[in-house]
C-alpha cells in the first residue's frame, strides 16, 4: 500500500464509498443527502490543504484522507484531518497508514499540533486508532451528534502535539 496525492481521476473511485459513509450518517457531521458535487468540493482540497489516497499495488483506491488548517490566522499552526476508508477494505491497516502519513506530512509542513474537532464517541474503531497514534480526548461535547441508531451521543475533541 502507498499513500499519494489525489488526482481528479481518482474521484470516480472515491465517491461510491465516501457516499456510503456519509449516507450512513454515523461518523461525520455532513449532510447525509450531500450531492456528489458538494462532496467533491468538500473533500478535494487545494493547497495549503491536501487530499491523499491510499492505493494497493494494482492502483486500486482503498481509502482517502484530507488535512488542512483547523483555523485561520493565529490558529493556522494547528492542523485537522478527515479519513474515509472503503468499508470493503476496513480493518486491514489502511486507516493507520493514512493517519501516519498525514501526521508526518503535517509535521513536515511545520504544523505544531493536530486536532480532530468532532469524533463521534460511538466510533470506537476510530477512537482506538487515533489514541494509538498519540491523540488524547480533550473533551466530549455532550449530545452533539444525532446518531441514527444510538440517538444523541457526544463528539470528542481529540488532540496531539506534533
Ligand atoms: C475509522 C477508519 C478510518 C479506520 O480505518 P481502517 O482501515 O478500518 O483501520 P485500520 O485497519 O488501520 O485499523 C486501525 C485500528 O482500528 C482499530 N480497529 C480496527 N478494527 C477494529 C474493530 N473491528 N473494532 C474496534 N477497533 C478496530 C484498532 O485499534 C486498529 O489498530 P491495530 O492496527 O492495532 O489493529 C475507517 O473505519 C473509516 O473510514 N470509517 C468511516 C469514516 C470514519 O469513521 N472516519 C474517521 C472519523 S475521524
Amino acid at each position: 500500500m502507498t499513500v499519494r496525492d489525489v488526482v481528479p481521476a481518482d474521484w470516480a473511485a472515491i465517491w461510491p464509498f465516501l457516499h456510503r459513509i456519509v449516507a450512513a450518517g454515523e461518523t461525520y457531521c455532513y449532510d447525509r443527502g450531500s450531492t456528489e458535487d458538494q462532496a467533491r468540493r468538500l473533500w478535494l482540497l487545494e493547497p495549503p490543504g491536501r487530499t491523499v489516497v491510499a492505493v494497493d499495488t494494482e492502483g486500486a483506491i482503498l481509502g482517502t484522507a484530507n488535512v488542512h488548517r483547523n483555523q485561520g490566522g493565529p490558529g493556522a499552526h494547528v492542523a485537522t484531518a478527515s479519513f474515509m476508508v472503503d468499508p470493503a477494505r476496513a480493518g486491514r491497516g489502511v486507516g493507520r497508514a493514512l493517519g501516519e502519513h498525514v501526521i508526518g506530512w503535517a509535521r513536515a509542513q511545520g504544523y505544531r499540533s493536530m486536532q480532530f474537532n468532532a469524533l463521534v464517541e460511538t466510533n470506537t474503531r476510530a477512537v482506538a486508532l487515533w489514541r494509538s497514534l498519540g491523540f488524547r480526548i480533550l473533551a466530549t461535547v455532550p449530545e452533539a451528534f444525532d446518531h441514527p441508531v444510538h440517538g444523541y451521543v457526544g463528539l470528542h475533541v481529540m488532540h496531539r502535539h506534533l
